[in-house]
């Protein structure tokens, strides 16, 4: 590492390993499963040590079933507040304290509090190249713009929606006979190797979240995220 001081959530080392994760949920989680599968190869610093829905019909929760991961519901129903709902989530996790959060689809805006005390140590995936197209919608959106290239990011989050320190992306050309389902399809396939892949990279140590905000990888700051290209399968 260089002089550049870290963010107090200090990346994890060897005696943390593996680390462990608790991923949060809404859906289908199919980057919920890419995690999984990564991390039951021999060589993997992370383990999915919890997966948390906030709905009980998430097909998520069965993939964590069935690869013997203990899960949570915790239903946004009953709560007034987002605080309140936020507070209860940060007593779960309090419980199984993981070393890094995954958010993979997780349909819920987190309060800047709950952002606060995990900055550095959450990340999201999100189907564009941000800065553009933070919401949702975004294949749909692309499409009607007419952009030639569309993608994915893994980004550290902050209280900014979608608007944390990018990390790593994937490029995917946008094809003439598109439409939102094709092209939404072949973004998630690389949406399924860049999570796994900044998962690893926080888990080795390499990756973290300086105190100024910025992106470090390797002991350097990123100006730009590191991206990756995808051929057109
Ligand atoms: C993905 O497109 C992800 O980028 C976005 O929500 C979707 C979740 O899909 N944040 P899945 O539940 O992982 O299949």
């Amino acid at each position: 590492m260089t002089a550049n001081r870290l963010h107090p959530a200090v990346p994890p080392n060897e005696r943390d390993r593996p680390l462990r994760l608790a991923v949060l949920i809404s859906g289908s989680g199919s980057n919920l499963q890419a995690l999984i599968d990564a991390s039951q190869r021999g060589d993997a610093p992370f383990e999915v040590g919890l997966v948390i829905s906030n709905r009980a019909d998430a097909l998520g929760l069965e993939r964590a079933a069935r690869a013997g991961i203990p899960t949570q519901t915790l239903s946004h129903r009953g709560f007034e507040t987002r605080a309140g709902y936020d507070a209860a989530l940060a007593e779960l996790l309090s419980e199984a304290a993981p070393g890094l959060i995954a958010l993979a689809g997780f349909m819920r805006i987190l309060t800047p509090g709950f952002v606060e005390h995990w900055q550095g140590r959450m990340l999201n995936i999100h189907p564009s190249l941000l800065p553009s197209y933070r919401g949702l919608h975004t294949h749909q959106r692309v499409l009607a713009a007419g952009d030639p290239v569309h993608g994915a990011t893994v980004h550290f989050v902050t209280a900014e929606l979608d608007g944390g320190p990018a990390i790593l992306q994937a490029r995917v050309p946008v094809l003439a006979d598109d439409d939102p389902d094709r092209l939404a399809a072949r973004v998630l396939k690389q949406e399924h190797h860049i999570y796994p892949l900044a998962t690893r990279w926080f888990a080795e140590g390499r990756l973290a979240l300086s105190s100024d905000g910025r992106t470090q990888l390797d002991g350097k700051p990123l100006d730009s995220p590191v991206i990756i290209t995808a051929d057109t399968a």
